[in-house]
């Protein structure tokens, strides 16, 4: 495809996607970095920084599209036990990533939080998301929300341990509270779960909030799921119908 098709493709979906109703929480299992690298012979590095590289042009174009949030899974719990060079490579690009991006996606009004256990992270890790959360707190652009250190049962066994802390009652104990206890209290469930790399398991990931997602998988690397892919995306889950437990004749009724 040349340049030029690619454009026209691109400017064609993005139409699409802006006339169906854009989702309001979009999260990604940016996954198959090491394939992405094996297929071309290089390092598992080399492709987690292809990789890191991908994410700034789906984070303009998620807000340009006018969705809310945006959530990225760049490092579980069970990545630890990966080998200590990989996982040492993953924190430097986290961390250069934090560092690099953060007066631009401050001056573009993004707000940037992170989940999850963060206070096992390194001093200086802990110490720049901390500047990254305050300096872009009152912005009110799309939210960016990392996931470092982050699973889903920790997240639920993280929120318990509040809830007995502060004492709230059994009798009291409702989903609202639950959500309400989670690393970002106020982030709405996401619409739509994207993992690429072809892999069909949620690996951890937003256990509690995924009761309803919509998941679509890209058989593409992380490093080439482009605007393209991401734009396919978004129409997939578009042309999808949600029914939340009701029938089909209930939800078309409930449009017209
Ligand atoms: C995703 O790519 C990045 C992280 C999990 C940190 P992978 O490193 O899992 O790539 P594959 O799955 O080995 O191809
Ligand atoms: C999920 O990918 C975690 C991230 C993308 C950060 P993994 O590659 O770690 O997942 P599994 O091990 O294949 O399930
Ligand atoms: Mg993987």
């Amino acid at each position: 495809m040349t340049d030029e098709e690619r454009n026209s493709l691109k400017e064609n979906l993005v139409e699409e996607v802006l006339n169906s109703g854009v989702p309001e929480h979009v999260a990604m299992i940016m996954d198959g970095n090491g394939r992405w690298a094996k297929d071309r012979g290089f390092t598992r590095i080399r492709g987690h920084q292809a990789g890191a590289r991908n994410v700034k042009r789906l984070v303009q174009l998620a807000d340009d599209l006018g969705i809310r949030h945006i959530t990225l899974y760049a490092f579980s719990i069970e990545n630890w036990a990966r080998p200590w060079l990989e996982v040492s490579a993953l924190m430097r690009l986290i961390l250069a990533y934090i560092i690099r991006e953060r007066n631009e996606l401050h001056k573009k009004g993004v707000r940037f939080r992170f989940l999850g256990r963060i206070s096992e992270l390194s001093p200086r890790i802990i110490e720049e998301a901390q500047r990254s959360t305050e300096l872009m707190a009152k912005n009110t652009g799309i939210t960016l929300n990392l996931c470092i250190n982050y699973g889903g049962r920790s997240e639920i066994v993280d929120a318990i341990k509040k809830i007995i802390i502060v004492g709230i009652p059994p009798e009291k104990i409702t989903e609202e509270i639950i959500s309400q206890y989670l690393y970002v209290p106020d982030l709405p469930d996401p619409d739509l779960i994207i993992r690429t790399s072809g892999e069909m398991r949620i690996s951890n990931f937003l256990l509690w909030q995924c009761a309803y997602s919509e998941l679509v998988i890209s058989a593409k690397y992380w490093p080439d799921f482009d605007e393209i892919e991401f734009l396919k995306s978004l129409r997939v889950f578009q042309l999808r119908e949600r029914r939340f437990g009701k029938t089909s004749e209930q939800i078309i009724s409930s449009e017209g």
